[in-house]
């Protein structure tokens, strides 16, 4: 009862309780990088701008009024083209803004609060067009992908990651969302956490859309094991670890 309590209480604004903490941002501590470092020697993969792409169906209403969560997919694979259509419409840096002419934020396609950004996207590749199989992250303000690592029996691993979800074994990618809540803390501390999750849910909305739009589903996944899928992205569990998961395949 007492952890239901704890997590009753983690979904309530902590602003009021802020007003009486100084935050890391307000003791001129160092802000944390808007990205992750890319890893030395590992190859980039260049994604296709925005401006360059067309959609197979561009109508908004219907493709809000389309959305579902889809979890059967044919063995057709993404393109690089729609790959980058969808890492652009879930997280695609549209500006950093600069404040003392350092990089201070980043405006994106989806909202975040405080424009903190406090998500890496890590993408299972296991069939797109042009990509080999294995693990690789967005450079969202590169707009390009890094490639990992080769992962082994990478389908049985994810869907044993997902608690036996087999739509993550059978699908083109899948999006597993990281977060690196410093990123929230220097700013927000402890009001930080409750916006962070808000933030992710509005990642996967756009994404659900932008499936839409290339005859491409989704559908978003909580349930998972955090040790295991933290694993499968190499991340630390405590500075960086997995918030969200979404398969995503052509229909
Ligand atoms: C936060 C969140 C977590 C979810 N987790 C899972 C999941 O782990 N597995 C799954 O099959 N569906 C998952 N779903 C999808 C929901 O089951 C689905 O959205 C719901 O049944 C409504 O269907 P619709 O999306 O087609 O409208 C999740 C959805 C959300 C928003």
């Amino acid at each position: 009862m007492n952890q239901i309590n704890q997590n009753r209480n983690f979904m309530k604004a902590h602003f009021k309780e802020l007003e009486g903490i100084e935050s890391d941002q307000m003791k001129k501590l160092p802000q944390p990088p808007l990205e992750k470092t890319p890893e030395k020697g590992k190859k980039l993969i260049e994604l296709i701008s925005i401006e360059k792409i067309k959609l197979k169906k561009d109508n908004l209403v219907e493709n809000i009024k389309n959305r579902k969560s889809r979890r059967n997919f044919t063995d057709q694979p993404l393109t690089l083209e729609e790959l980058s259509f969808l890492l652009w419409a879930s997280q695609g840096v549209k500006k950093v803004i600069k404040r003392f002419d350092k990089a201070y934020a980043t405006l994106r396609t989806v909202p975040s609060a405080g424009a903190r950004h406090p998500f890496e996207t890590y993408i299972l590749i296991h069939n797109v067009e042009n990509l080999d199989a294995g693990i690789y992250r967005y450079l969202a303000i590169e707009h390009k992908l890094i490639f990992l690592r080769t992962l082994k029996d990478q389908k049985e691993k994810i869907t044993e990651a997902t608690m036996g979800q087999e739509f993550a074994g059978k699908c083109s990618a899948v999006f597993i969302w990281s977060c690196l809540p410093y990123r929230g803390e220097w700013r927000y501390n402890i009001a930080s956490h409750k916006a962070m999750l808000l933030d992710a849910g509005h990642i996967c909305q756009n994404l659900y859309l932008a499936c839409e739009a290339i005859d491409a589903g989704t559908c978003a996944i909580a349930a998972y094991n955090q040790e295991k899928v933290d694993d499968i992205i190499q991340v630390d569990g405590k500075d960086e670890y997995s918030v969200y998961l979404a398969p995503v395949g052509k229909l």
